[in-house]
């Protein structure tokens, strides 16, 4: 039942019963927070470790260990470590492993970087992002955020709108939707950066979907719009960037021509895609989504350590 002792490195590793108890989980302690910070985790060490740049998920890991009470070590920036040396990432998390640490949080430019790590290490792994594959906790930050705005995440229809090819957060929303019933998937994308067929054929049979450059045919179906940034860094050739930049940019009098008012999330960070006259709607919740990141991630940690809350 629990996640006791786990390793998080692909978001297919929950189920929908583990997304449903840690949403309720992630609950009772943004209750419990609001009291202020919690001694459960005394004792308790988190290893953090980014091989690639990080605002919201380092420092929603961090802050979520601080309110539990425990201690986090970070790895710092690479360009300070052995790793400017050449010391392998399996030498890395050797040396991590020899120092116990009750959890390794680890973001990492190469795909089945953590799953690596998890092997190597006794010590729980939890993926926070491996090049364009996956990114499990912030598919469980998006999904709580839906979850907490509409009551539910059966029954939804979701656009998933930008760079669906490279990024991550596109993929692993769409392992954890279709883990839910009768959801539709809308794949909004140009054609460069369609959804790979990796995902596809995962998702197949358990979710209905279907691919489309045209935002504005579907955004009248839609109850939440998943906005994301398209990865610049990622591309192998920039004159193919230079192709889609700018092709989708969300912004007020959009959303008032479509007459459609869909949540609307967004992993952060932003660069063009939504304008910011659109903050202040109602239905924006990227600034709530991104606050939301410390108790799933404290409902998770506690989870995988086994705490008494
Ligand atoms: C995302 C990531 O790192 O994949 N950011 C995040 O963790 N909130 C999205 C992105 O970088 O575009």
């Amino acid at each position: 039942m629990s996640l006791k002792g786990r390793d998080v490195i692909s978001t297919c590793d929950l189920s929908s019963q583990d997304f449903s108890r840690l949403f309720e989980e992630a609950e009772e302690l943004r209750v419990l927070f609001e009291k202020g910070p919690l001694n459960v985790a005394r004792s308790r060490i988190m290893a953090t470790l980014f091989f690639e740049p990080s605002t919201r998920t380092r420092l929603s890991f961090t802050y979520a260990m601080a309110k539990l009470g425990g201690q986090v070590v970070d790895f710092g920036p690479k360009d300070t470590t052995s790793v400017v040396k050449g010391e392998t990432l399996s030498d890395t998390i050797r040396i991590i492993n020899g120092y116990d640490a009750d959890l390794i949080v680890l973001r990492h430019g190469l795909e089945g970087a953590s799953r690596l790590a998890s092997e190597i290490t006794r010590v729980p792994v939890v993926n926070a992002g491996d090049g364009s594959r996956e990114h499990p906790t912030q598919a469980l930050t998006d999904l709580y955020t839906i979850w907490k705005a509409l009551g539910r995440i059966d029954g939804i229809t979701v656009g998933i709108l930008g760079d669906l090819k490279y990024g991550r957060t596109p993929t692993s929303l769409s392992y954890s939707l279709s883990m839910f019933k009768g959801v539709k998937i809308f794949f909004i994308a140009p054609d460069l950066l369609q959804i790979r067929g990796e995902v596809t054929e995962k998702i197949k049979g358990n979710v209905d979907f279907e691919s489309t450059n045209d935002l504005r045919s579907v955004l009248g179906r839609l109850d939440v719009l998943y906005v994301t940034r398209i990865q610049k860094e990622r591309f192998p050739d920039m004159e193919e960037y230079l192709k889609v930049k700018g092709t989708y940019r969300i912004d007020g009098q959009l959303l008032r021509e479509s007459g459609a008012s869909p949540l609307i999330l967004h992993p952060l960070p932003r660069v063009d895609e939504i304008s910011m006259d659109v903050d202040e709607l109602p239905n924006a919740k990227y600034f709530e989504q991104a606050a939301n990141g410390v108790i799933v991630r404290a409902a998770l940690i506690a989870e995988i350590m086994g705490l008494e809350i």
